[in-house]
């Protein structure tokens, strides 16, 4: 007795192991990097919006008192803003720093002055040039999103020209005098808030349209949340699961992780993306999960351009026993996976897919009840060629050879050299387009919307597809302008 105690404790014991070793928690299965050229090319798409949005911005009233003069500056707007000079610099872990320099900006303002029992008004313009503008970025991941969060601003001023419209002439100089230092203060300041602020708009206004959840249809759903990141002064990298969920019932799926390269392939690209091929057979585990892999064709289903029919008459000559057996009946395949569908990638032989199929033909009688009449357990050997369908990764499966591995009849042998043309083409005409129907949904790579890859190209490493693109962007309809 004591003895099976002992037993049951160790089994307890090892029971709650194997529970704590199971695998709980999302893994890194995507990781995408964007390079230098990336971020020059980030830079050209957000200036413009930049000066757009700055420009136009009310500067705050100010009042200055000097030797008895009041003077009040009010309705400042910058209406123009330029500049061509910019440096990003990458710092790890986390900063990126841009630096702007020789700024010029346009501002008109409002004046008015009193001066004992002197008042008088007017408006002024002013041009500010030689402006160096650095600011301070960090980056990290925020609720599975990636976050971008300008922190401070520094502002100089080289160069200020005041021109006075309207009021009393022999004032100019003494107000211009009394304007040039808390003008430039004010100018100062401003630009660099107006710099964080618009960051701090723009940045998650892009980047939380970067999707961390895409439902595929009704019952499957892709994540993308972000596990990770890193910066360096080459590059910008996020690491995210990538990993379809039955909607239903969304558990880990328990196939393993591959170690994806920690840089970059090349510069030449302006993001790469390595995708662990985890990604996609999660896919199948999620499908095989929702029973979806198992499909039913029936000979209603037969396409009208393939001349055959799922009846027994049309085997009479291969399979003569069952045409005596059961003459005249229609029939079905159920097909269903005999082994979880996946897919490996290896640098030398690009995908190869794995795919062990039941087919199991059945005959139905005049009372729709159906007889199983054989099985066939093949062995499809296939190649996949994956391919950019804009942003999605696509596949497109080719069959090479199948083989028979186990069969199973009811009906008494049956002469396999004779069906095997019949078998060939049923795979081709059903498994196959099957297959591709869901290859060709494809895998989307999340990006920001209105982002399109360009020049994509597709290659491969063990244990993951790398895609190298550049890329372009079209501001949505509802974007900033
Ligand atoms: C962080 O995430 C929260 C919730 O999703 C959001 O409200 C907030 O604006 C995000 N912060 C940044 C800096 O993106
Ligand atoms: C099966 O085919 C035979 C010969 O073409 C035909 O006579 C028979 O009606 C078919 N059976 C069914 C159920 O359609
Ligand atoms: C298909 O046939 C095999 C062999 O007879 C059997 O083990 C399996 O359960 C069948 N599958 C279905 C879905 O009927
Ligand atoms: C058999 O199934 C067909 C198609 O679903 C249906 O039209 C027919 O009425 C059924 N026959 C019997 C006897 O249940
Ligand atoms: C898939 O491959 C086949 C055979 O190589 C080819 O004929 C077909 O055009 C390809 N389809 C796509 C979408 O690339």
């Amino acid at each position: 007795m004591k003895t099976f105690c002992l037993l049951f404790l160790i089994a307890l014991i090892f029971y709650t192991n194997v529970i704590h070793t199971e695998q709980t928690e999302p893994e890194i299965a995507m990781k995408a990097f964007v390079t230098m050229k990336g971020i020059e090319k980030i830079q050209s798409i957000i200036n413009p919006i930049l000066i757009q949005e700055i420009q136009n911005v009310q500067i705050p009233p100010v009042t200055v008192k000097k030797d008895g003069l009041t003077l009040e500056l009010y309705n400042m707007v910058i209406t123009k803003l330029q500049f061509d000079q910019e440096t990003v610099t990458l710092t790890a872990p986390d900063e990126i720093t841009i630096a702007i320099k020789q700024l010029s900006t346009h501002c008109d303002m409002d004046w008015h002055y009193t001066f004992g029992l002197l008042k008088d008004s007017g408006t002024a313009d002013e041009e500010v040039t030689e402006v160096d503008i650095t600011m301070t970025l960090k980056y990290f991941a925020n609720n599975s999103h990636i976050a971008l969060v300008a922190e401070s601003a520094q502002c100089s001023i080289g160069k200020l020209d005041i021109t006075l419209h309207g009021g009393a002439s022999w004032l100019y100089n003494i107000i211009i005098d009394i304007l040039k230092g808390p003008i430039k203060d004010l100018i100062a300041s401003s630009l660099s808030s107006e710099f964080v602020t618009e960051i701090n708009t723009l940045a998650p206004s892009l980047l939380d349209s970067i999707p961390i959840k895409i439902d595929i249809d009704q019952y499957t759903s892709l994540h993308f949340e972000m596990l990770g990141q890193e910066l360096t002064s080459e590059y910008i990298a996020a690491f995210n699961n990538a990993e379809f969920y039955d909607i239903a019932n969304p558990v880990e799926c328990p196939l393993p992780h591959h170690d994806l390269p920690s840089t970059p392939k090349s510069e030449d690209y302006m993001a790469e993306v390595y995708l662990d091929e985890f990604a996609i057979n999660s896919a199948f585990y999620a499908y095989n999960e929702e029973g979806r892999i198992d499909i039913i064709i029936t000979n209603g289903e037969i396409p009208p351009y393939i001349p055959f029919q799922l009846n027994t008459s049309e085997f009479k000559d291969y399979i003569p026993n069952l045409y005596e057996k059961y003459p005249d009946l229609l029939m079905t395949i159920e097909i269903t996976p005999n082994v979880l569908p996946s897919i490996s990638i290896t640098e030398a032989n690009e995908i190869d897919a794995t795919l062990i199929l039941n087919l199991n033909f059945s005959v139905v009688e005049s009372d729709n009840t159906t007889i199983p009449v054989f099985t066939f357990v093949c062995d499809i050997d296939a190649d996949v060629d994956a391919y950019m369908d804009g942003e999605t990764i696509c596949g497109n499966l080719t069959l090479n050879t199948f083989t028979l591995v186990d069969t199973w009849t009811s009906i008494g042998p049956i002469d396999m050299n004779l069906f095997m043309p019949t078998l060939d083409m049923m795979v081709n005409a059903f498994v196959v387009p099957f297959l591709n129907g869901y290859l060709k949904t494809g895998f989307p790579i999340p990006t920001i919307d209105g982002v399109s890859f360009e020049n994509s190209e597709v290659s491969y490493g063990d244990g993951y597809i790398l895609i190298s693109t550049d890329v372009d962007y079209t501001p949505p309809e509802y974007n900033f302008y």
